[in-house]
C-alpha cells in the first residue's frame, strides 16, 4: 500500500510514538489513508526511550512534526504534555493523538470513538440498554468509558484485579451515566451482554481471571488488543460460548481514521484498510 511517489522534505510529518513501536501498524494504516484520500504526508514510527517522552516530542516537533499518535506506555505522558485538550481527552486522562504547532500541543483521545465505531458500525452492535463489563482500570480502560457511556448502556461495570483502581475510575465517570467499579469477583453471575478486555494481561499471554457467569448466553466479547495479545481472552470468550469474539483490529483502524480526521479534516474509508490488515499485510 505504500506510495511509489518520491518522498520530499516538504511533505508534512506525522508519526506514532511508543515503546516498543516497531510492531505498530499505524504507519501502514495512515499511509493507506493518505493514498486513499490523495493526501501527501510522511508517517514514521518513533521509538521513545522510557522516561523521555517530552524530549522525544520536542525533537519530533523540531524535525517539523505536525502531529503524532501516542501508544503504550506514553498515553498519560502525552496527556500531561498538552497545552490544550479536547473534552474527551480531558476526561480520559490519556491522549493518543497530538496536534503540534509552535508553542502548542493539542491532545485528543480517539480510542473510545474508534471502539464504538467498530462495535456499532462495523459489527452492528447495539449498545444502548445493554449491560457492559469492562475488565481493567488503566489507561486503555479510561479511554473507552466516556464514548461507551455516551451510547447509554443500561449499566457499565468496571472490574479490576486491583479493585480500588476500578472504583476510582468509575467514580471519575459517574456524572456521565450508570457506571460503577469493583473487584473482579463482583462480575460473578452478572450475565453481561458485552465483555470488553482492556487489561494488558494478553501481552504476557494471560487472560484476565473472570468468575463464572460473567458473560450472558449469546453475549459478545471484545479485546482491545489484536493479534497474539488478544488470543487468551478470545479463547476464554469462545469457551464461554460468546456469540462474537472480536479482536481490536477494527478499533485500531477506526481510532486511526478518527485521528486522520482530526489532523486532515477528512474521514477516510476504513473497510478496505481493515480488510488489508486482516489479509496480513
Ligand atoms: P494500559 O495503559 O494498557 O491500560 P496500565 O495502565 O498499566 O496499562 O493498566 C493495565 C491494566 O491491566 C490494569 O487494569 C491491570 O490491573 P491492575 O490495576 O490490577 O494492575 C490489568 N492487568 C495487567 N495484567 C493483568 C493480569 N494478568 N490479570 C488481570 N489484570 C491484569
Amino acid at each position: 500500500m505504500r506510495g511509489v511517489c518520491a518522498v520530499t522534505e516538504a511533505e508534512p510529518l506525522y508519526g506514532v510514538m511508543g515503546n516498543p513501536v516497531a510492531h505498530s501498524l499505524s504507519p501502514v494504516i495512515h499511509r493507506a489513508f493518505a493514498e486513499q484520500t490523495g493526501m501527501r504526508l510522511r508517517y514514521e514510527a518513533v521509538l521513545v526511550e522510557m522516561g523521555r517522552f517530552q524530549e522525544a516530542l520536542e525533537e519530533f516537533r523540531g524535525r517539523g512534526g505536525s502531529g503524532c499518535n501516542v501508544t503504550v506506555p506514553f498515553k498519560e505522558d502525552a496527556w500531561r504534555a498538552a497545552t490544550e485538550r479536547t473534552p474527551r481527552a480531558e476526561l480520559a486522562g490519556a491522549a493518543n493523538t497530538l496536534s503540534l504547532a509552535p508553542g502548542r500541543v493539542r491532545a485528543d483521545n480517539t480510542d473510545g470513538a474508534g471502539l464504538v465505531r467498530d462495535l456499532a458500525d462495523n459489527h452492528g452492535a447495539r449498545l444502548s440498554g445493554r449491560r457492559i463489563l469492562v475488565l481493567g482500570a488503566g489507561g486503555a480502560a479510561s479511554g473507552i468509558l466516556g464514548p461507551l457511556l455516551e451510547r447509554s448502556p443500561a449499566e457499565l461495570v468496571v472490574v479490576n484485579r486491583t479493585a480500588e483502581r476500578a472504583v476510582a475510575l468509575a467514580r471519575r465517570f459517574a456524572a456521565f451515566g450508570a457506571v460503577r467499579g469493583g473487584g473482579v469477583e463482583t462480575a460473578a453471575g452478572g450475565a453481561y451482554d458485552l465483555v470488553i478486555n482492556a487489561t494488558s494481561a494478553g501481552l504476557r499471554g494471560d487472560a484476565p481471571a473472570l468468575p463464572a457467569g460473567a458473560l450472558a448466553p449469546g453475549g459478545w466479547c471484545y479485546d482491545l488488543a489484536y493479534g497474539p495479545a488478544a488470543r487468551p481472552f478470545l479463547a476464554w470468550a469462545r469457551a464461554q460460548g460468546a456469540a462474537r469474539a472480536l479482536d481490536g483490529a477494527g478499533m485500531l483502524v477506526e481510532q486511526a481514521a478518527e485521528s486522520f480526521l482530526v489532523w486532515h479534516g477528512v474521514r477516510p474509508r476504513t473497510a478496505p484498510v481493515i480488510a488489508m490488515l486482516r489479509s496480513g499485510v
